[in-house]
């Protein structure tokens, strides 16, 4: 072959190729939307793994997703890690062995989940981290929640507002505040504490509240939430760490507790109640007289379980910061529809680092429940109305206090 009849041959090659690869795109779509792994498809199994079943909301998390795969398409199978990283990462194992392609993980401890998660990576899964973010690893590929910061900052204004923090609350004497964060393996827990410092640390620094245990003081920053963290969220744990403070508060009066989960502020009361029987919440703390050492404290809370709608319909807990968690079953649902559907899914805010890697992330809004809601608020039944709880739970909530 000479030298010419090799360049022709050379010239088709090349056009031919191009012209293969060009059908290949257009038959593709525009590639901007599509999945580079379309590794998922209607009819596999999803894997859920959910930290504990001793919590009110996870249970729910865990029925609205099996609802929502089903009703896209999917097998699913789901398993309860009780409160436990080791069996987290067995249970995870297991569900990629039973032939999970995605694993849904809403993390015990946010770091030693990681080698599970890897686990599965290595064996194409896709793995979705839910409400809390998987840390130190590349193999997680989306984050699902809702914003952390809010959490704290509703917290924070409740008390901000209910103490007068911005008229004249505190500034003849200062008030008497005890602060609680998450758990210490929970990276959700500093963001929580973070919305709330950054909004009640100047009133630390007027001099207008004071933490009697000195765990909290003006010079606390958002990196010092661990000293007043309370491991696996525990309401008994949380009972033990107020023990102390209310030692440390004797006779005094009690304006706010910052509590980031209802679970934690009933530990918080059942050891105001030990330590000062006199307190009550029949006697609300009040910002036009301070000095009642017998009001009860303004204590926050999350999640609107049970306990907490029966606390705040009966005046012993302020709020809660209510997610609906209907809507983050939906959006994960969504998310691997799209990909068994060969789309690529856009996440909605900015990706969040995990110290590895920058995951893609949505961010959902949470609500503030209270007794009588003003703005923005919504009340207590509203969880009824989204399908969080039936209205005969309801019923039962605002039956009778706990805290009397
Ligand atoms: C969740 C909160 C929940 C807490 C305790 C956090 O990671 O975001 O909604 O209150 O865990 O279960």
């Amino acid at each position: 072959m000479n030298f010419k009849k090799l360049a022709k041959m050379a010239v088709i090659i090349i056009a031919s190729v191009a012209l293969l690869s060009a059908c290949g795109s257009s038959t593709r779509g525009s590639s901007a939307s599509k999945s580079t792994s379309p590794s998922l498809k209607k009819g596999d199994l999803i894997g859920i793994s959910m930290p504990t079943k001793a919590d009110q909301r996870w249970n729910v998390d865990g029925a609205n997703l099996v609802k929502d795969l089903k009703k896209a398409g999917f097998k699913t199978k789901i398993e309860y890690a009780n409160n436990s990283p080791s069996q987290q990462s067995n249970d995870i194992n297991n569900l990629v062995s039973a032939g999970a392609k995605a694993i849904i993980v809403a993390a015990v401890d946010g770091t030693a989940v990681g080698p599970a998660v890897e686990q599965a990576k290595s064996q194409g899964d896709i793995v979705i981290a839910y409400d809390r973010l998987i840390m130190n690893t590349k193999a997680v590929d989306y984050y699902v929640t809702f914003d952390l910061e809010r959490t704290g900052i509703l917290e924070a204004n409740t008390i901000i507002n209910k103490l007068d923090l911005k008229g004249n609350g505190g500034k003849t004497k200062p008030l008497n505040i005890a602060l609680f964060a998450g758990s210490d393996d929970d990276n959700n827990a500093p963001y929580f504490f973070k919305g709330a410092w950054d909004l009640l640390k100047p009133y630390f620094e007027s001099g207008q509240l004071v933490d009697p245990s000195g765990l909290v003081t003006k010079d606390t920053t958002d990196a010092d939430w661990k000293k007043i963290s309370v491991h696996a969220w525990d309401q008994n744990q949380a009972q033990k760490q107020m023990d102390a403070f209310m030692t440390k508060l004797s006779q005094k009066p009690l304006a706010a507790v910052l509590s980031p989960y209802d679970a934690i502020s009933l530990g918080v009361m059942k050891s105001i109640k030990n330590a000062r029987p006199d307190m009550s919440p029949s006697t609300p703390f009040s910002a036009s007289n301070p000095d009642n050492k017998s009001a009860w404290p303004v204590i926050t809370g999350q999640d609107g379980m049970d306990i907490g709608i029966t606390n705040i319909k009966f005046g012993a807990q302020a709020q809660t910061v209510f997610k609906n968690v209907a809507l983050l079953a939906n959006k994960t649902t969504s998310i691997l529809t799209q990909i068994a559907d060969d789309k690529k899914p856009k996440s909605t805010d900015a990706p969040m680092s995990n110290g590895k890697k920058d995951v893609p992330t949505w961010l959902l809004k949470s609500d503030e429940l209270v007794k009588n809601p003003t703005g923005d608020q919504k009340g207590l039944h509203y969880e009824v109305e989204v399908g969080f709880i039936t209205e005969k739970q309801y019923q039962k909530d605002i039956a009778a206090p706990i805290i009397k």
